[in-house]
C-alpha cells in the first residue's frame, strides 16, 4: 500500500493482525506491571489520527480501551504519550479522545512532533538527572524507515522494564538499500545502527532475510528476547515485521501468546526469533518441530527436572507450554523419553502430566 497521504486512510488486513496482537498483549501486561508498579508508561511514537477510514479504532484507541476496560481494575497511574509528526492526524486524534472518558488515574499525553526527538529529549534529560524511566512499552510503528533510530532504542531497552513493539519494514529498506541520496542510506544505517545494513546489499543469499538477521542481533545485544511476526502480502511477499524486544522473561511469553493467539489469514507467519531459519506456520502442527528441538537440546540428559525443558519451551522457542506437554506425552508414549515416578518432592507423579518438578530422562 502506497504511504497514505490523507488524515486517515483505509485500514488494511495486516494492521488489523498487528492491532490484534497489540490488544492481546495490553491485555496481559497492563494488570502485570500495573499490580507491581506505581506509575507505567505506553509510549505510541507513531499514533497515527485515532481512527480509520471505516471507523476502526487506531492503535491509541486500542491501548486506552485496553487499559479502561478491564476486568481487573489497575489503580496505578498509567501514562499514555500519543506521539505523530502531522499536525492533522494529532488534532484528529485529539477529537476521538473528547469522546473517551478516563479514569482520574489515566495521564494522556498528545504531541505533534518526531518521535526520536521527543523520546530523544526526555531520555537525555533523565541521564542528566540521574533518573529512570518508569516501566515503558513502547509501540513504535512507522510506515517507512526514517526516525528509528536504533541508537534509541538502545537507550529505551537499557532501562529497567522497557519493551519495544516495532514495525520493521523490511521491504522498504531493501527496495532502497542502494539509493543514489546519501540521506536516505544513512536513514537505513541509522535504523541499524551498523553499516553492515549496507552491506547487505552486496551479500549473497536472500536479502529479506540477511536484513531481518541483521536486525535480530542487533536488538539482541541489548534484550535478552526478540520475538517477530512476519507480514506478507497478497502476493506472498514479505513486507515487514512486527519485532518485539524485551528482557522481561514473563513479557516475552505473554507476547508469544498473543502472537500464537492470533488467528491466521494464510498470509501471516509467526517466526521464530531464536533459530532464524525456522519458519513456523500456524497452520503446522508445531509438535514435530518441538520434539525435534528438545530431544536436540536435552539428549543424554537423565533425570532432569522438566522445569529446564518448559523454560527451554517458552525462552529458546516459539512455543509455549500448551505445545510442550502433547510433545512429552507422545514421546513417552513411544519411549523416547522416561519420567521418574516420583517427583523432586518425594509425591508421586500423576500418569501423563509433566510438571516442573516430575524428573526426565530423555532417551
Ligand atoms: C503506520 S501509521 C501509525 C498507525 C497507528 N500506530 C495505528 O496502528 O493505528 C504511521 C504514523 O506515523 C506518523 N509519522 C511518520 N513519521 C513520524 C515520525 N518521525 N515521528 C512521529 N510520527 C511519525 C505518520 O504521520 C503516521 O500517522
Amino acid at each position: 500500500m502506497p504511504v497514505p497521504k490523507k488524515t486517515i486512510w483505509e485500514l488494511d488486513p495486516h494492521t488489523t493482525a498487528k492491532h490484534e496482537i497489540l490488544r492481546r498483549y495490553l491485555k496481559a501486561w497492563f494488570p502485570i506491571l500495573s499490580s507491581w508498579h506505581s506509575r507505567i508508561i505506553y509510549i505510541d511514537g507513531f499514533s497515527g489520527p485515532g481512527r480509520y477510514k471505516n471507523s476502526e479504532p487506531g492503535s491509541p484507541l486500542i491501548a486506552l480501551d485496553v487499559a479502561a476496560n478491564h476486568r481487573r481494575k489497575m489503580s496505578g497511574e498509567l501514562i499514555f504519550w500519543f506521539i505523530d509528526e502531522r499536525s492533522d492526524r494529532i488534532e484528529n486524534l485529539k477529537e476521538e479522545l473528547k469522546n473517551f472518558s478516563f479514569p482520574s488515574h489515566f495521564k494522556v499525553k498528545v504531541e505533534c512532533g518526531l518521535f526520536h526527538e521527543k523520546l530523544g529529549w526526555v531520555l537525555e534529560c533523565m541521564e542528566e538527572n540521574k533518573t529512570t524511566l518508569a516501566p515503558t512499552f513502547a509501540f513504535i510503528d512507522p510506515f517507512g524507515f526514517s526516525g528509528i533510530p536504533f541508537k534509541l532504542i538502545e537507550c529505551l531497552l537499557k532501562q529497567e522494564k522497557c519493551e519495544v513493539f516495532i514495525t520493521f519494514m523490511v521491504d522498504a529498506i531493501n527496495r532502497f538499500l542502494e539509493h543514489p541520496q546519501d540521506k536516505i542510506v544513512q536513514y537505513i544505517v541509522e535504523a541499524f545502527g551498523t553499516e553492515e545494513a549496507i552491506r547487505i546489499a552486496e551479500s549473497s543469499g536472500d536479502r529479506i532475510t540477511n536484513l531481518r538477521t541483521l536486525y535480530q542481533q542487533q536488538l539482541r545485544k541489548v534484550a535478552k528476547f526478540v520475538r517477530y511476526f512476519e507480514m506478507r502480502d497478497r502476493q506472498n511477499r514479505t513486507q515487514y515485521y512486527l519485532f518485539f524486544a524485551t528482557n522481561n522473561e514473563l513479557g516475552h511469553l505473554k507476547m508469544k501468546e498473543a502472537m500464537w493467539g492470533v488467528d491466521p489469514d494464510g498470509e501471516f507467519r509467526f517466526s521464530d526469533a531464536t533459530d532464524p531459519n525456522q519458519l513456523v506456520l500456524f497452520e503446522n502442527d508445531p509438535t514435530s518441530a518441538l520434539t525435534k528441538n528438545i530431544c536436540n537440546r536435552f539428549r543424554g540428559k537423565t533425570r532432569i527436572p522438566i522445569q529446564l525443558v518448559r523454560k527451554y519451551t517458552e525462552n529458546d522457542t516459539p512455543y509455549l507450554k500448551k505445545h510442550m506437554t502433547p510433545v512429552l506425552r507422545k514421546a513417552e508414549e513411544i519411549r523416547k523419553i522416561k519420567i521418574e515416578p516420583l517427583k523432586t518432592d518425594g509425591k508421586k507423579r500423576i500418569a501423563r502430566t509433566y510438571p516442573d518438578n516430575a524428573l526426565i530422562t530423555i532417551l
